[in-house]
């Protein structure tokens, strides 16, 4: 079957990079010339998504407005004949069906989750954690849509992390399928380094089905008090096995300040604007460091 709906969860507080997200959701820091999350959002698009519902809360309308059309800027590019920008704006206002839900308490990732359910009705859906902008081709959700329809299970995005980052994310007890699939039969959320079964963790998206409603609605709160996504996918990936797809294209976390940085220099190198431009900065910059 294929994935045709997507929610990107964007209700988190994003308290490691204060003071920036104070009154910016962090899903709307640039990355050059556009907010992380259009990325997002263009990365399912391409994937075969349709449906989008993003979860909001307080202090996120901006993040409706830009998905929304401005009419008073387009209208001003048609006046000034800059039909390039007119189009792009156009087009971001029309990308995908868009819906919006509020998460009214940030009760974690896992109950963000949860609020969906009446929009993922009784098929398999994607999520794309709203802080991880993964760039290249093929797009990480095609990847991992390709690898659901062939194996029919839910399917995770994987990639092997050092040790201080396992300890932040998650660790997976991974087995070998093919080249850069594996079978996933359990996971612990944000381990000690002595109780991690890999240094394989989930980044950023996955593949479900609605039976991991039922499954959150069983899951008691985890680290953090909050309710846990991986401590539900660890109960169906225990019961039914997943599958991890360790994905070709490169994910940054603009949940922190480096992740943020490496962003914007990577896309600005590859800018078709700004790119040379770039280049010769950063070989100038690099000989006074
Ligand atoms: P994170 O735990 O990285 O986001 O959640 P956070 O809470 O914003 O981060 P910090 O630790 O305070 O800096 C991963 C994704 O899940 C969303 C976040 O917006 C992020 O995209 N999320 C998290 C929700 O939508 N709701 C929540 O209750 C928690």
């Amino acid at each position: 079957m294929k994935i045709k709906k997507a929610i990107i969860p964007a209700a988190g507080l994003g308290t490691r990079v204060l003071p920036a997200s104070k009154a910016i959701p962090k899903e709307m820091l640039p990355i050059v010339d556009k907010p992380a999350i259009q990325y997002i959002v263009e990365e399912a698009v391409a994937s075969g998504i349709t449906d989008i519902l993003i979860i909001t809360n307080r202090g996120k309308g901006v993040i409706e407005d830009h998905f929304d059309h401005s009419l008073e800027l387009e209208n001003m590019m048609k006046a000034r004949n800059n039909f390039e920008m007119l189009s792009e704006l156009e087009s971001v206002a029309n990308l995908a069906n868009i819906y919006f839900l509020r998460q009214k308490e940030t009760k974690g990732l896992g109950d963000a989750v949860l609020k969906t359910e009446s929009f993922v009705g009784n098929e398999p859906f994607a999520v794309l954690y709203g802080d991880d902008v993964i760039i290249g081709e093929p797009p990480a959700t095609k990847e991992l849509a390709d690898a659901y329809e062939k194996y029919g299970k839910g399917v995770v995005g994987i990639k092997e992390v050092p040790d201080e980052l396992i300890v932040k994310y998650s660790s997976l007890k991974v087995e070998k399928k093919e080249d850069f699939i594996y079978d996933v039969t359990d996971m612990i959320e944000k381990p000690a380094v002595a109780n991690k079964f890999s240094n394989f963790s989930v980044l950023g998206r996955c593949i479900l089905t609605p039976d991991i409603f039922d499954i959150l609605r069983n899951t008691p709160l985890g680290v953090g008090n909050e309710l846990q996504l991986t401590d539900a996918m660890k109960t169906l990936a225990r019961r039914d096995g997943m599958i991890g797809v360790d994905f070709k294209a490169t994910r940054y976390d603009m949940g922190n300040k480096f992740g943020i940085i490496k962003a914007n220099v990577e896309t600005a190198l590859a800018h078709k604007e700004i790119g040379e431009e770039t280049r010769k900065y950063i070989k100038e910059l690099a000989k006074t460091l």
